[in-house]
């Protein structure tokens, strides 16, 4: 089939810069929500008509499978997928979707397309309590004759609860016909899409229609108020499957995912985080409140503690992390790493058993096995103006407050005194330390206060 995407609307009541179908939820783009969800169908044919915001909209959006075609001036709905004619294949229908109706499933538009088969025209409607501003669905004897819309209608026609959703599929061949025949006579000015409706029925062609599976699949965004409503909703539809699946979230209320989250069995995630990207938390792990967690994998029986910031990294099985630990992109810890809290480790890989338990930078290094990181310590990787590596061998214990002047190698087994400031290798299995000596004044005394 051939899916048209209409986003060309300003999106006055967001008060943005942004083009309205450029706003997140769940961290993606509303029509890019949309562009997915079309994909699910496998289109031979994907067109998105765009106009607000100039070329915003393409250059966010850009894809090898997606033509874009501006439509300027906004002339109505009928009017933008006009614009799509040229780009569509006769041969199949074509689907209309907009570009802010974001959580329409694939189950409902699969539906849709069913009530249509190749020849019909088919409107996804839902029944509401509160109809006013949408398109009302007029029935003769139950079968659809027309659309009309809220500025347009009668007294009568405005008690009409059953309303357009806007989603709606039509032979391709014949909405070409239908779109050449619309007119703007109306109460906006408009090419009003729902007219070919009429034309449909005029032309002997059945109409059909087919309801969602959830009316909030058909509920679009004008205001930043009803992008947050659809964020919670989207959020705790997330929430209420990972509930269903077995992972302990503490409160589906207080979770959000901006991505994939993929988790184990007995994973368990306290209030507050933030999941984006892709995030795999494998079985035992558990994730405590506040945390942020981006494209990450979290492995067997980890605990992350409260209040970690965790990005493009891999956290071995059963490693401790937090409470207030960053972990940066390139972080690759093996099993039973201890990271405490205040501890910022960045492109570093950590072998199994070694602790960095209190305020550390770890940047640029390679720590070996069972390696004790004391309090304080820094891997001075940049020289303002290049990066160098730290090597710290297995079984080595630096002590607090060093500072290790990268390229640097701390050998197997070494010990660095507290406060070394480490510039030349620490050869294995010996102390090395970098202090002045150590020393007392005799009959120093402390000054006192000079009288005036
Ligand atoms: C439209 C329908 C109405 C339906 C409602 C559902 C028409 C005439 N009316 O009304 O029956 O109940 O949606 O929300 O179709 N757009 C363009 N170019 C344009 C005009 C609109 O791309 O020239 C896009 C908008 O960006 C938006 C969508 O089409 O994504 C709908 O436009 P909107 O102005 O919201 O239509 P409504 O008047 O709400
Ligand atoms: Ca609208």
């Amino acid at each position: 089939m051939n899916v048209v995407i209409l986003a060309a609307g300003m999106g006055k009541r967001m008060h943005s810069a942004l083009p309205k179908v450029l706003h997140l939820l769940a961290g993606k783009a509303l029509l890019a929500h949309v562009a997915d969800t079309a994909r699910t169908l496998a289109p031979n044919r994907l067109v998105v008509v765009y106009g607000h915001g100039g070329e915003a909209v393409p250059q966010a959006m850009a894809a090898p499978d997606l033509v874009f075609v501006k439509q300027e001036p906004q002339l109505g709905t009928g009017h933008a997928v006009t614009q799509a004619l040229p780009f569509l294949d006769d041969s199949a229908p074509t689907l209309v979707l907009y570009g802010d109706v974001p959580l329409t499933a694939t189950a409902s538009l699969r539906r849709l397309l069913d009530s249509a088969g190749n020849d019909k025209l088919s409107v996804m409607t839902v029944g509401l309590d509160d109809p006013s501003g949408y398109g009302r669905i007029v029935r003769e004897n139950g079968k659809l004759v027309r659309i009309v819309e809220q500025k347009d209608a009668s007294e009568s026609e405005k008690a009409i609860r059953e309303v357009n959703t806007g989603i709606m599929v039509a032979p391709t061949a014949k909405l070409r016909q239908w779109l050449a025949t619309l007119s703007n006579d109306n109460a906006q000015g408009e090419y009003y899409l729902t007219d070919i409706v009429a034309r449909a029925v005029a032309d002997g062609v059945a109409v059909a229609s087919a309801q969602p599976d959830d009316v909030a699949e058909t509920l679009g965004v004008n205001s930043k108020t009803q992008l947050a409503q659809l964020e919670r909703l989207y959020q705790a539809k997330r929430a209420a499957a990972l509930l269903e699946q077995g992972v302990a979230l503490a409160d589906p209320a207080r979770f959000d995912v901006r991505g994939e989250l993929v988790c184990g069995k007995d994973v368990s995630i306290d209030v507050n985080c933030v999941f984006e990207g892709k995030v795999v938390i494998e079985d035992g792990a558990s994730i405590a409140s506040h945390c942020v967690i981006k494209n990450a994998v979290i492995a067997r029986s980890a605990q992350i503690k409260p209040f970690c910031h965790i990005e493009d990294a891999v956290i071995g099985a059963g490693s401790l992390i937090g409470p207030y630990a960053r972990l940066r992109p390139g972080t690759q810890l093996a099993e039973d790493v201890h990271i405490g809290n205040f501890v910022e480790v960045k492109n570093a890989r950590v072998a199994p058993h070694s602790k960095a338990n209190h305020l550390a930078y770890i940047g640029d290094a390679t720590i070996g096995s069972r390696v004790n990181i004391g309090a304080g310590t820094i891997t001075c990787n940049y020289d303002g103006v290049n990066k160098f590596h730290t090597v710290i061998e297995d079984d080595a214990f630096i002590g607090s407050d060093s500072q290790l002047v990268a390229p640097v190698t701390v050998g197997k087994g070494a010990t660095l005194g507290a406060g070394t400031t480490l510039t030349k290798n620490a050869p294995p299995d010996k102390l090395t330390i970098s202090r002045t000596k150590q020393m007392t004044i005799e009959n120093w005394q402390r000054p006192v206060k000079v009288k005036k």
